[in-house]
């Protein structure tokens, strides 16, 4: 087991915001293929986590390591360029722009020459983009936005892909099916999956591992099922 390569590393890593401080110490590691899960409370320091990972905000302490490597002072671009893949929360696709259009942007980031081949490949997990290749991505419902958005990660040819709370405001259904199609990209591509949320019930269904933040610390960690099983921090951690 142990010999599994890391793919992300975070040792001790604090982090804020000028005056406010929102990680104070978060230590964990996601090995290579894995998927493994983060989750947390509102303001727990989820999302300013991912924005350390893939270099938009710099730790005031610790390290982060990426595929072996030190990452510190590396650019948001050169990781971006290594396969380290950011799909923020909100989605932050552009409204104006096509379906289309907004893929080849990912595309593009990671200087992928061969747009044809790796959209083809976007379309075959999210058949409901081919369709709509040409329509203005505003006009997209929740769900086709959310696809968008971790298409758009597929493009940049990722290793390690981040989501950012990708069931956020979706139904029931379409959170399913994404979560289905995110388990077939980490199995088929090989592509290492590191999901933050607040849907806990879902995400532990197809993490292997998983964390769980409390205000800017790793408070619990642990196998999905034991965590889930776990009546006490469910009511504490999770909510439900
Ligand atoms: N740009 C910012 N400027 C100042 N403080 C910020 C900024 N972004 C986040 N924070 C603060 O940092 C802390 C952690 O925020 P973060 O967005 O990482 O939480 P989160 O776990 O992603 O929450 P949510 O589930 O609501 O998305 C919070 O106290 C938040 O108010
Ligand atoms: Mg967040």
């Amino acid at each position: 087991m142990s010999s599994i390569p890391i793919a992300l590393r975070l040792t001790d890593v604090h982090a804020g915001y000028g005056p406010i401080r929102a990680l104070h110490g978060v230590s964990f590691e996601v090995r290579e293929g894995g998927i493994v899960v983060l989750l947390g409370a509102n303001g727990a320091g989820k999302s300013t986590t991912l924005r350390v990972i893939s270099g938009l905000l710099a730790p005031t302490e610790g390290t982060v390591e990426y595929l072996g490597e030190d990452v510190k002072g590396r650019e948001a671009g050169w990781l971006v360029r290594r396969g380290l893949i950011h799909v923020p929360e909100g989605r932050r696709i552009f409204a104006d722009f096509t379906v289309e259009e907004n893929l080849k942007i990912g595309g593009y980031t990671a200087k992928r020459a061969a747009f044809g081949g790796a959209m083809e490949e976007v379309f075959e997990y999210f058949p409901l983009l081919r369709e709509r290749r040409k329509q203005a991505a505003g006009t997209l419902s929740g769900g086709e936005q959310q696809m968008l958005a971790i298409g758009r990660g597929l493009m940049a040819d990722p290793k390690v892909l981040l989501l950012d709370e990708p069931s956020l405001g979706l139904a029931p259904l379409i959170v399913s099916d994404i979560y289905r199609i995110i388990g077939a990209i980490n199995k088929e591509r090989r592509v290492t999956v590191l999901i933050v949320e607040q849907n806990a019930a879902v995400a532990l269904n197809v993490a292997d591992f998983a964390y769980v933040l409390e205000t800017g610390r790793v408070a619990v960690q642990g196998r999905p099922e034991n965590i889930r099983g776990n009546e006490d921090i469910r009511r504490s951690y999770l909510g439900y």
